[in-house]
C-alpha cells in the first residue's frame, strides 16, 4: 500500500527520495511523486504510472535541495492519475504533504473547508489534510499547534509527512494506525513506511506510535504526544538485518529468490527454539502464557491459509479447539469469548488493518493476544500481549511465499510445545517431528532446482489453460487454497481452491478437458480418500495434475513427485511446488511477477 519517504540532511534530496521510493515499490502503487523546498518555493513533481516515469520527469532537476518528501500511491479515493497523486499542497502552496491511510470524515471536513474558501484540486481524501493544516496555520500561527489541531479534527488512519515552504530543512510527521518510522543518520534524518527505504544509510530507527507527532531536521528530532502536546521519550532500535536481504541477489525476481530462501527460513525459524540434546521445542516467547482451551486465529490472505493449515496441528497435537477467521469477517462478528480463549493474529507485515482491528477487538474483550509476525516492531507486534517472530527476513515480493513457510514452521513448533504443556503429545512424537524438521532444510535445498524444472515443464503443457482447480483434504485443503491464490494473483489466471470432498457438491459441473485440476495429495492418511475425487474428475475427462510423494501409487494425467516426508512436513515441499508453478506461469505469460496489478504488499486500509 502507499509508501512514504522523507529526508532532511546534507545530501541532494532528489536521488535519495527516488531510491527510497524504488525500495518501497514492492508495497504496490499506481502513481508516485516528490516535493522539496527550492529557492524559496515548493517544487512538486508527480506522475501516474511507474517509478521510471517519475524519474524521467525529475531528470535534470538534481538541484541543491537537501530535504523533501516522496510518496507511492495505491489508489483508494479517486483514480490513479496525476491530480490524485501525492504530494498535495494547500492553495497558497505554503506546504506539501504525503499521506498513507484513509481520512474517514473527509467529506464533512471538505465542506467545512470549502465554506472557508479552500479550493480542492483532487478527488482524494488526503487533500483535506493539507487544507486543514493550512487553515490551522491561519488560526493558530504556530506550525506545531496547527498540525496538532488539524489532526484533532481527523477521523481515520494516517501516516503523514509535511514540509513547509518557509521552513526548508524541517519535516513534520504524524502517525495513527498506519506504519511510520524514523531513520537516524549522521547529520541526516529519514522517515519512511518501511526500513528498506533508508537501510543503506542507517540502521538506527525509531518506531513511531499512534498519536505521535514528530519534528525532525538534520541536527535532531523530537517526538510529541499529539493529544497532550507534550514531548515524549522514544527508544532507538538497531536493525540487525542486511540491506542485501532486500535485494534480488542475482535472481530475476524477488519472488523466486524468496521461494529459494525457504530452506534457510526454516533454519532461522528454528534458531534458539530447539533443545538440541532432547530434540524438544523451546519457545521462550510464550513461556508463562497459559495454554488456551480455544484458539481463535485471525488473519488475511496467505497468512489466513497458514492459520487453516495450523488448525489441524493444534487439534491433533495440542487438543485445542480452533476457529480460523478471515480478519475482515472476524472484526464484525458478534463473538462470545470464554475465559480460556486466546486470539492468535497471524500477519507477515504486522500492519494489515483488518488483522489489527481483530486483535484490538479481542483485547477489548480482555482476551490475550499472541501475534505471529515477521516485521519486527510492527503494529501487531507491539499491540499483542506476546509476540512470536517468524524470523523470515524482509519479504519484498508482493506475493507472499517464504512468510507462509516461516508461519507454518512457527505454528508447528507452537502446536508441539502446547501439546507437551497439555500432556497431549508424547515425547517420542515430539522427538520424531523435531528430528525430521531439523533435516527438512537440507531435503528442500536439494529438491528446489528439480521442482523448478518440473514447474517449467508443466507450464509448457498448460500455458493455454485459463482456469484451474486446486483440491486437497485436511492440511492439503489449505495448501490448495494457497496454490490457487498464488496462481491468480501473479498470473491472473482464474483458479479455485476447494476441499476435495466438496467438489461433488457443485464445482464438478465445471470440469471439462480445458479445466485442469491440481490435486495436492502427498501420501498420508487422507490420500486414499482424495484418490476417489481424482477418479471423479478423470471420469469427466478432466485433466489431473497429481502433486504427491513416491509411496502413493496412482497416476493422474500428470504426476509430480515431491520428497517423501512425514505428516505434516510434506506440506513444506508442497508449498514451494505450488509457488513455483504459479511463478513459472506468470513468467511465461509475461506478467509483473513482483508487483502484480492492483495489489499492495501491506494492506493498511480496511
Ligand atoms: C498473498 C498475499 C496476501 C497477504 C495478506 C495478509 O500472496 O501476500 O494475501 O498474505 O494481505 O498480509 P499480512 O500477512 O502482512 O497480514
Amino acid at each position: 500500500m502507499c509508501g512514504i519517504i522523507a529526508y532532511s540532511g546534507h545530501r541532494p534530496v532528489v536521488p535519495i527520495l527516488l531510491d527510497g521510493l524504488k525500495r518501497l515499490e514492492y508495497r504496490g502503487y499506481d502513481s508516485a511523486g516528490v516535493a522539496y523546498a527550492h529557492k524559496g518555493s515548493l517544487a512538486v513533481v508527480k506522475q501516474a504510472g511507474k517509478m521510471h516515469q517519475l524519474e524521467e520527469m525529475l531528470e535534470g532537476r538534481q538541484n541543491g535541495a537537501t530535504s523533501g518528501i516522496g510518496h507511492t500511491r495505491w489508489a483508494t479515493h479517486g483514480l490513479p492519475n496525476r491530480n490524485n497523486a501525492h504530494p498535495h499542497t494547500d492553495n497558497g502552496k505554503g506546504l506539501a504533504l504525503v499521506h498513507n491511510g484513509i481520512i474517514e470524515n473527509h467529506q464533512t471536513l471538505k465542506t467545512w473547508l470549502e465554506d472557508r474558501g479552500h479550493r480542492f484540486t483532487s478527488e482524494t481524501d488526503t487533500e483535506v489534510l493539507s487544507h486543514l493544516i493550512s487553515q490551522g496555520c491561519l488560526q493558530k500561527k504556530e506550525k506545531f499547534e496547527a498540525l496538532a489541531w488539524a489532526l484533532d479534527q481527523v477521523e481515520g488512519s494516517y501516516a503523514i509527512a509535511v514540509i513547509f515552504q518557509d521552513e526548508p530543512g524541517v519535516i513534520w510527521a504524524a502517525r495513527q494506525s498506519s506504519p511510520l518510522l524514523m531513520g537516524l543518520g549522521e547529520g541526516e534524518m529519514f522517515l519512511s513506511s518501511d526500513i528498506p527505504a533508508f537501510l543503506s544509510a542507517t540502521r538506527d530507527v525509531v518506531y513511531l506510535d499512534d498519536g505521535e507527532l514528530v519534528r525532525m531536521e538534520p541536527g535532531g528530532w523530537q517526538v510529541f504526544d499529539s493529544g497532550s502536546r507534550n514531548p515524549k521519550a522514544k527508544e532507538v532500535s538497531r536493525i540487525d538485518w542486511d540491506i542485501r536481504a532486500a535485494e534480488k541477489g542475482g535472481y530475476p525476481h524477488f519472488m523466486l529468490k524468496e521461494i529459494f530462501e525457504q530452506p534457510g527460513v526454516i533454519q532461522d525459524c528454528l534458531k534458539g527454539r530447539i533443545d538440541q540434546d532432547k530434540a524438544q521445542v523451546l519457545l521462550p516467547e510464550v513461556e508463562g502464557l497459559p495454554v488456551p482451551e480455544r484458539l481463535r486465529i485471525v488473519a488475511c490472505g496467505t497468512s489466513y491459509h497458514a492459520g487453516l493449515w495450523a488448525k489441524h496441528l493444534f487439534e491433533h497435537w495440542s487438543d485445542i479447539d480452533v476457529e480460523v477467521d478471515i480478519a475482515s469477517e472476524f472484526r464484525y462478528r458478534k463473538l462470545r469469548f470464554r475465559p480460556n480463549d486466546m486470539t492468535l493474529a497471524i500477519t507477515q507485515s504486522g500492519e494489515t488493518a483488518d488483522t489489527l482491528a481483530g486483535l484490538r477487538m479481542a483485547r477489548e474483550s480482555q482476551v490475550p493476544v499472541l501475534g505471529l509476525c515477521n516485521v519486527v516492531g510492527s503494529s501487531v507486534a507491539r499491540e499483542s500481549d506476546r509476540v512470536l517472530y517468524t524470523q523470515a527476513g524482509p519479504e519484498i515480493s508482493v506475493a507472499s511465499t517464504k512468510a507462509m513457510c516461516s508461519q507454518m514452521t512457527s505454528l508447528l513448533l507452537l502446536a508441539l510445545y502446547w501439546g507437551r504443556r497439555r500432556g497431549t503429545t508424547d515425547e517420542s512424537l515430539e522427538r520424531t517431528v523435531v528430528t525430521h524438521l531439523r533435516a527438512l532444510p537440507g531435503v528442500l535445498e536439494a529438491s528446489l532446482p528439480g521442482m523448478q524444472r518440473t514447474a517449467q515443464d508443466l507450464v509448457q503443457r498448460y500455458r493455454e489453460s485459463r482456469h484451474f482447480f486446486y483440491l486437497g483434504r485436511g492440511l492439503n485443503a489449505s495448501l490448495a487454497l494457497e496454490g490457487a491464490l498464488k496462481l491468480k494473483e501473479i498470473s491472473y489466471i482464474h483458479a479455485e481452491g476447494y476441499a476435495a470432498g466438496e467438489m461433488k457438491h457443485g464445482p464438478i459441473a465445471l470440469i471439462d478437458p480445458a479445466f485442469p485440476t491440481f490435486v495436492v495429495a502427498p501420501a498420508d492418511d487422507l490420500a486414499p480418500k482424495t484418490l476417489s475425487n481424482i477418479k471423479e474428475v478423470l471420469a469427466r475427462k478432466g485433466e489431473v495434475i497429481l502433486l504427491s510423494s513416491p509411496s502413493l501409487k496412482f497416476f493422474g494425467t500428470y504426476r509430480w513427485d515431491i520428497p517423501e516426508l512425514v505428516w505434516p512436513l510434506s506440506s513444506f515441499a508442497v508449498l514451494p511446488a505450488l509457488q513455483l508453478f504459479a511463478y513459472e506461469m506468470a513468467v511465461e505469460l509475461g506478467t509483473d511477477v513482483d508487483q502484480p496489478r492492483n495489489l499492495a504488499k501491506s494492506v493498511t486500509v480496511e
